[in-house]
């Protein structure tokens, strides 16, 4: 058994998931497109030809998703609201069905007693927009600050814990420079200047909460990963600075006030769009900042990759893999907890995510046993009370996900759920793993 007796007593046990992944429903009530229904409904952007058209169904069947997290024992449900069903289109209007459905489910949780934990962006950008620049673009900072209005307006009164962005590393990285997700892109002007506009969209978001909700607990979300070279030439120790930059420090140094890392913006060669005041708003206070760990990078340099960091990741050495295939390595949480505390003086941070795909089979009696991520889930939260032990300020714990999923451009194939979705008949079943938590959880109450 581990040793979890570290976490506090009033450690936050919850799980995670996002709008597009989980929802469907896509035309349902008003919703307009978004970044991602175009991608998916690309040929050739997403395995399988897999979109969230259906997805698991949970903007129906949230009621019975809700009895999973009350069987888990959770007291935190991490979840996004989706922008294109709030302010679908790029005039602005409200679409007030939209919002009827998460101040539902707001109301429920309350009910139950699970403190909702919303996310007011998870990569899904209103596909109008996009038309009009996306990200690249200031104004879609400023649309988005509109919207976080809208919603603060209508949750504020009973919604406390708020998360700006989700892994915004993924939108202007992935979805700009890399191409993998949506809008697709890869222009590393484009992805340089998506990286500023969503920070400054952040800020924006933080003031707007900061002025409408009472007692409001701001976070934003980064993935982050501890960067290893893949050997001891000066050149690989140069590309693992530079992956680190790319990263970690263009995430965390101009949100917590440390400005944009000048070797970054040398290796990117591109002029941020920076106006009066908002290095100002995109540094404002935080209650607390979000961590999601799924892996270290190993990296080397190279020279022939286009313009911008130029490494490549190294397969991790390490004896495990998941699906993805991601290297299973616990001990990078407690050290990216512990350089979040010593090393940027955090003082109160979530893991907003964290889990594993396998390859999940249902036995012939119906139940799902998947002894690698319920191993995976121990040793990562292990992982997290070795960090309280030596001093993080870990307030809780998310698992990335509550459900199987659309994985995003892998599509239905990767299964992270603490329970599993037949998408077929869209039956949930609670997995091993999924009782091992909720086994956790009620230990650690009961102590
Ligand atoms: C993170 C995303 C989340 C999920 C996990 C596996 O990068 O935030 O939506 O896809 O990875």
């Amino acid at each position: 058994m581990n040793d979890l007796s570290a976490l506090p007593d009033d450690f936050l046990w919850g799980a995670a998931t996002a709008a597009y992944q989980i929802e469907g429903s896509a035309d349902a009530d008003g919703r307009a497109p978004s970044i991602w229904d175009t991608f998916a409904h690309t040929p050739g952007r997403v395995a399988g030809g897999d979109t969230g058209d259906t997805a698991c169904d949970h903007y129906r069947r949230w009621p019975e998703d809700l009895g999973l997290m009350r069987r888990l024992g959770l007291g935190a449900y991490r979840f996004s609201i989706a922008w294109p069903r709030v302010v679908p289109l790029a005039d602005g209007r409200v679409n007030p069905a939209g919002l009827d459905f998460y101040d539902r489910l707001v109301d429920a949780l309350l009910a139950a007693g699970i403190t909702p934990f919303p996310t007011l962006y998870h990569w899904d950008l209103p596909q109008a927009q996009q038309d009009r620049g996306g990200w690249p673009v200031r104004a879609s900072a400023e649309r988005f600050a509109e919207y976080t209005a809208v919603v603060a307006a209508r949750l504020g009164d009973r919604v406390t814990h708020w998360a700006t962005l989700n892994e915004p590393l993924c939108s202007a990285w992935i979805g700009h420079l890399d191409g993998a997700m949506a809008p697709g892109l890869t222009d590393l002007t484009a992805a340089v200047r998506a990286s500023y506009h969503l920070h400054l969209a952040h800020g924006l978001a933080v003031q707007v909460l900061r002025e409408s909700v009472r007692g409001a607990q701001i976070g934003i979300v980064n993935n982050l990963s501890t960067v290893e070279p893949a050997s001891g030439s000066e050149a690989d120790l140069a590309a693992a600075v530079r992956a680190d930059g790319h990263i970690n420090r263009w995430w965390l140094d101009p949100v917590l006030g440390r400005g944009y890392p000048a070797d970054m913006l040398d290796a990117y060669g591109v002029e941020l769009p920076v106006r009066d005041g908002d290095l100002e708003l995109i540094s404002a206070p935080l209650d607390w900042l979000g961590l999601n760990y799924y892996f270290r990078q190993i990296v080397a340099d190279d020279p022939g990759a286009g313009p911008g960091p130029r490494f490549r990741q190294v397969p991790g050495p390490g004896p495990e893999h998941t699906a993805m295939p991601w290297e299973v390595h616990a001990p990078g949480l407690e050290e990216l907890l512990l350089r979040l505390t010593d090393e940027y003086g955090v003082e109160r941070i979530y893991v907003t995510e964290n889990g594993s795909a396998y390859r999940d089979t249902v036995g012939p009696d119906g139940s799902v046993h998947d002894p690698e991520r319920t191993a995976y889930l121990e040793r990562h939260l292990a992982a997290c009370a070795r960090a309280v032990a030596k001093g993080a300020p870990l307030a809780g714990y998310f698992a990335w996900s509550l459900l199987d999923n659309f994985e995003w451009a892998y599509g239905y194939d990767k299964r992270f759920g603490l329970v599993h979705v037949d998408y077929a008949t869209q039956q949930r079943t609670l997995k091993t793993s999924g009782r091992r938590y909720a086994e956790l959880i009620a230990a650690h109450r009961a102590r």
